[in-house]
């Protein structure tokens, strides 16, 4: 694989507020092949209990981190925000939320895990602000046309008195995608875009002012010692409303091909992201890095991971997979052939926008509906639709040794490390995402998998806080105990020490040659090569199949044993005599 070009680069004007700790790792291509562990701040650990996670909480877990060996966090959004989309409405990007600690705590935070040897990425929202943002506050305070309403997207309604939206578009999490604002002299007035929540307003980003504030931003978290950006909505940014205010546009259509869509993925996107580089990335040294969240077709996700742009895109088509060998199959080939030279593969099972991994390959697979839809419907029936949690565990630790055995990097979502299920019975009252609240508990949306860590097996807070602290909003089922990481920690076969013993084994296993070889000797199993000698073979058929002789370096089920029988079900890394250098 071909390296990025070397950048001309300039040391950054501000000096760096956090001096690089020896510790600090350099090298400029760490993200390649790196296994980077995401983590939501608000449920991950709560040091000052007051029921919400904080950052000095994540500083207190920076050993768990380190014992399971990722390379790198990245913090979904820490930034001052009503939690109208669970920090995704950012308040002032530049600040941390006073609830969740101080740009000290940030500080301590980023030395704690540099000094780890732990890279720090962090979540960039450029798509839109909140509601309670400067920006936003100052656009409803002034008058239609006025420069302060030019950051957003503001337009006159359709019909008498303008009562009509300027569109029929809806918004992701439902309802129209426009809203109407009061004028400062009380009268109803213009209307905003929102593609998201209407706490959520898209930026208008052919504003100059828009594009040059988020430069600044970057700056600000690169300076303080940040490694790398996660880009969100990456796809969305630059639109062309005024063209399309006549047409339906489905909100949801990103396979359209050509950059033509009014609202998604439009080529001029990529501009902005080339200036991210010149002017950001790469001016530092090492130069940051970024990974971009774009649900686009997947013959267009290689231009966000262009090393002239942001230099690595999330790919979630083995996140769409059921339990199936050919579907899984076709997304490893499709990943790995779509990657845009220069850049890596990225593979990732769970976020915080999915149900549970662990829980959705336990789900029935229903006819012409996707593995997340299916769970997703799972989810909503409040858990009544059946269910096989024990096989969805065991598929979970099978499709972890698959993950990690192929070349690129891997994103971990929080909690899978201790074979956490979705939590399904999420009372209406504690209920969180917009998705949930806009469809009137319709949908069940995004919660089950954001529910506070269960660290211990202590009564009321399972360790997330102190004993005397406050209780989590969305309270912990009493089944996370029994779960949490005190329980399996040091316990051989647990969910937790087949995720460490993974990662150390592909940290020595992981060379710079990403060859990846399919060894087709069965029906339903995954048998792939990588160089260096060693294979993993998955068997997701309902038979067991002989796993070949050698040295076993690994399994998901510890009664695997080399040259025994792989049940259905299971993985394992194998080194086969003779396979070395050919
Ligand atoms: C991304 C985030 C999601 C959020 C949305 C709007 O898709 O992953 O959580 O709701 O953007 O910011």
């Amino acid at each position: 694989m071909s390296t990025t070009t070397a950048p001309a680069r300039r040391v950054p004007a501000s000096a760096p507020v956090t001096a690089p700790t020896p510790a600090a790792p350099q090298a400029r291509d760490w993200w390649r092949r790196a296994v980077v562990y995401q983590v939501y701040p608000r449920s991950f650990a709560d040091a000052d209990g007051d029921g919400l996670g904080d950052l000095r909480g994540i500083t207190s877990r920076v050993g768990h981190l380190a014992a399971l060996g990722v390379d790198a966090v990245w913090l979904s959004p820490f930034y001052p925000s009503a939690l109208a989309d669970g920090g995704y409405d950012v308040d002032d990007h530049r600040a941390v939320d006073p609830r969740l600690g101080t740009l000290e705590d940030f500080d301590a935070m980023v030395r704690a895990l540099h000094a780890a040897g732990i890279r720090v990425v962090v979540d960039v929202v450029p798509n839109h602000t909140s509601d309670r943002h400067a920006w936003f506050r100052e656009a409803l305070a002034s008058p239609p046309g006025s420069r302060a309403r030019g950051r957003y997207v503001f337009r006159d309604g359709r019909g008498p008195g303008g009562d009509e939206p300027p569109s029929s578009w809806r918004s992701i999490f439902g309802g129209s995608a426009w809203q109407r604002v009061v004028e400062a002299d009380g009268t109803p007035g213009q209307w905003y875009l929102h593609i998201f929540a209407p706490e959520q307003p898209d930026l208008d980003w052919s504003e100059e002012e828009v594009r040059e504030d988020m430069l600044e931003t970057l700056r600000f978290w690169a300076d303080r010692g940040v490694d790398g950006f996660r880009v969100d909505v990456a796809h969305g940014l630059v639109k062309d409303v005024d063209g399309h205010l006549d047409v339906h546009v489905e909100i949801l259509d990103t396979g359209i091909e050509g950059g033509n869509h009014p609202l998604w993925d439009r080529d001029e996107v990529q501009e902005v992201y080339a200036q991210w580089r010149r002017d950001v990335l790469d001016a530092y040294d090492p130069p940051r890095s970024a990974v971009a969240e774009a649900s686009v077709h997947p013959d267009r996700r290689a231009r966000y991971a262009d090393p002239l742009g942001l230099g690595q895109a999330f790919n979630f088509d083995l996140f769409a997979c059921g339990w199936d060998a050919g579907e899984m199959r076709r997304a490893i080939d499709g990943g790995l052939a779509q990657m845009a030279a220069g850049s890596s593969a990225t593979w990732t099972l769970s976020n915080h926008d999915s149900v549970r991994h662990t829980t959705r390959f336990g789900v029935p697979p229903r006819e012409g509906v996707g593995s997340q839809e299916a769970a997703k419907a799972w989810v909503t029936s409040d858990g009544r639709d059946p269910v096989d949690l024990d096989l969805g565990l065991r598929r979970a630790r099978a499709a972890l040794l698959l993950e990690l055995a192929l070349p690129g990097a891997v994103y971990l979502y929080q909690g899978e490390e201790l074979g956490l299920h979705e939590v399904a019975d999420i009372p209406w009252e504690a209920v969180e995402d917009p998705i949930a609240v806009r469809s009137g508990g319709e949908e069940k949306g995004r919660d089950g998998c954001r529910v506070a860590l269960p660290w211990t097996q202590d009564w009321p807070t399972f360790g997330f806080g102190p004993e005397d602290g406050a209780l989590p909003g969305m309270r912990q089922p009493a089944w996370f105990g029994a779960v949490s990481a005190a329980v399996q920690d040091g316990v051989p076969g647990s969910t937790l020490e087949l995720y460490r013993a993974a990662l150390r084994r592909r940290r020595e296993l992981t060379t710079a040659d990403d060859a990846l070889t399919w060894v087709d000797d069965a029906p339903g199993v995954l048998h792939l090569e990588r160089p260096g000698g060693w294979r993993s073979v998955t068997n997701l058929s309902e038979v067991d199949v002989a796993l070949p002789a050698g040295e076993l370096l690994l399994a998901s089920d510890p009664a695997v044993v080399a040259g025994g029988a792989l049940p259905p079900g299971t993985s394992a890394w194998v080194r086969v005599p003779g396979d070395d250098g050919r």
